[in-house]
């Protein structure tokens, strides 16, 4: 499976930078959606404005045109009451004229067909409409001078509050008219605004929107290619919710994964030089104790020689101490042992092992190693320790690394003899090596770095920083635990504490 096959949609834990498993996710096409919805009920929004406003005029223009016929008939009825008023003078002065009767009936009917709807709609002239219906009764049945005079009368204040009408229909249409010019004002300004709006409001929207995601894309982009080149440090921070967010966890995934995998590799290299090494010097030992066994072997049989003929009386040589050659022969022998025991062949498997054993091997062989030559070797190991399931070949080297450190520690000692105390111990289901010596001790910031990969406070040569590093690796594969406690001065303890196998292995 390629990594990013792998991490697509998974969520993982990887520390800073990663979203778990709970977080909402928004996917870009949702988002989008949300967007286009938003923009479609803001139109409507603002089409339902402007329709509302339109609905206004649309009445106010009915309303004007209304007025106008209003004010078409007033004009008619007001010409026919100037003829009127016309005929009724000329009637007047010749009242017996069939012909000006005639003609002042005529206009009678016109100003009543005239002033139709004009009562209902202006009740204000109701009495003077009245008063005039009662002058025209009057003219009908009594046609003389005086009814005459009184229907003129009634005419001319007819015309005076038709005037009033006229003036009034004139104001309710400037009103109109003024109220024409605000609601076109402001469907003007309702559209200017809402289109600003619109396009300033979501323009910086979709702007900052895809300026983010660019922004996204390109940090993606730089720490895809840093990562190819080698750049295993803090992850992404990931503060997106869609695909470019679970993008940058697959990232942040292989970045980590990555790093894991390296560490691993390390270890394995590291692994692979030690048993190399391992090997080369378990070959040469092994030769060496060949040659090395045969003479001692034949110096040992003539000790021995030595020794039986000494016993008897007739040895010219008595007194000599054929015993002391035996004892370093035998001295030989151990060393020779020793050193094809450290230098087995590497097995790769778990095996039950007596803790005890590897640690009074390991001891019995650093010995020889003149960094612990002036060093007083303590082992308090529990006869009662039960065997633990473990590869032999990871205890040797957490035990000589830590060993090493221990006698690194004591190297500048002076007003107390260098001391370094090895304990195996149970406690409870965990069986216990602890490592302690008399040394400088640790101040804090070192305690707390002391497990850091290359983190060392050796000079270069000395110290690769990857001792306790390897030794944390090694005891986690075990399935253990080590630590550390230290204080400046006072030396240090390491504590490795490993789980003693359950009855039935
Ligand atoms: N017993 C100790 N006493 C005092 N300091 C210690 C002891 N053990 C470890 N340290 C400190 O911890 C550091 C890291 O130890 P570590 O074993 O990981 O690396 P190193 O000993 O410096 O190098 P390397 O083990 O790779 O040769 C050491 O440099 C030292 O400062
Ligand atoms: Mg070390």
């Amino acid at each position: 499976m390629t990594f990013a096959g792998q991490w697509i949609g998974e969520s993982r834990d990887n520390g800073k930078g990663v979203l778990n498993a709970g977080s909402a996710r928004v996917s870009l096409r949702t988002k989008g959606i949300v967007a286009f919805v938003i923009l479609v009920l803001y139109v409507v929004l603002a089409g339902s404005m402007l329709a509302q406003q339109r609905g206004t005029l649309r009445d106010t223009v009915e309303q004007q045109r209304d007025l106008y016929a209003v004010e078409e008939a007033l004009a008619r009825v007001n010409s026919t009451l100037a003829y009127a008023i016309l005929n009724v003078n000329e009637a007047y002065s010749n009242p017996r004229s069939r012909a000006n009767a005639d003609t002042i009936a005529l206009d009678i009917e016109a100003i009543q067909a005239g002033l139709r709807g004009f009562e209902e709609r202006y009740p204000a002239i109701r009495p003077w409409i009245g008063r005039l219906d009662g002058n025209i009764a009057r003219v009908r049945s009594d046609w003389g001078s005086a009814s005459l005079v009184d229907l003129r009368e009634s005419f001319h204040e007819l015309v005076a509050q038709l005037d009033a009408v006229t003036s009034e229909v004139r104001n309710r249409q400037h009103a109109l008219s003024e109220n024409f010019r605000v609601v076109y004002d402001s469907i003007t300004i309702i559209s200017l605004v809402m289109g600003l709006i619109g396009v300033v409001v979501f323009g910086s929207v979709v702007m900052l929107f895809f300026s983010r995601l660019v922004w996204d894309v390109r940090k993606l982009q730089t720490r895809a290619l840093e990562v190819v080149s080698g750049y295993r440090g803090r992850p992404i921070d990931v503060t997106r919710h869609d695909e470019l967010g679970s993008l940058m966890e697959s990232v942040n995934g292989m970045q980590s994964e990555l790093r894991e995998r390296e560490r691993q590799l390390e270890i394995a290299r590291q692994q692979r030089f030690h048993n190399d090494k391992m090997a080369a010097i378990g070959s040469l030992a092994a030769a060496i104790a060949h040659e090395v066994n045969n003479p001692i072997a034949a110096i040992t049989g003539v000790a021995e020689a030595i020794h039986e003929t000494q016993n008897s009386s007739a040895c010219p040589r008595r007194g000599c101490r054929p015993e002391l050659i035996l004892e370093q022969t035998r001295r030989i022998s151990q060393i020779t042992r020793q050193l094809a025991e450290m230098t087995a062949p590497y097995s790769p498997e778990p095996q039950l092992l007596d803790l005890n054993a590897l640690v009074r091997g390991t001891c019995g062989f650093v010995r020889y190693d003149k960094r612990f030559r002036n060093i007083d070797f303590n082992l308090d190991l529990d006869p009662q320790l039960p065997a633990i399931k473990a590869i032999a070949d990871h205890l040797t080297q957490v035990l000589m690394n830590l060993l090493i450190n221990a006698a690194d520690a004591t190297e500048e000692i002076v007003d107390r003899k260098p001391t370094i105390n090895v304990t195996t111990a149970m406690n409870g289901e965990e069986v216990v090596l602890l490592v302690a010596d008399n040394g400088c001790g640790m101040v804090t910031q070192t305690l707390a770095r002391a497990f850091d990969e290359a983190f060392t406070t050796k000079p270069p040569g000395k110290g690769s920083g990857l001792g306790l590093f390897m030794c944390r690796s090694l005891i986690e594969t075990e399935g253990g635990r080590i630590t550390l406690d230290s204080a400046p001065g006072q030396g240090t303890q390491a504590s490795v504490r490993l789980q003693r196998p359950a009855p039935r292995e």
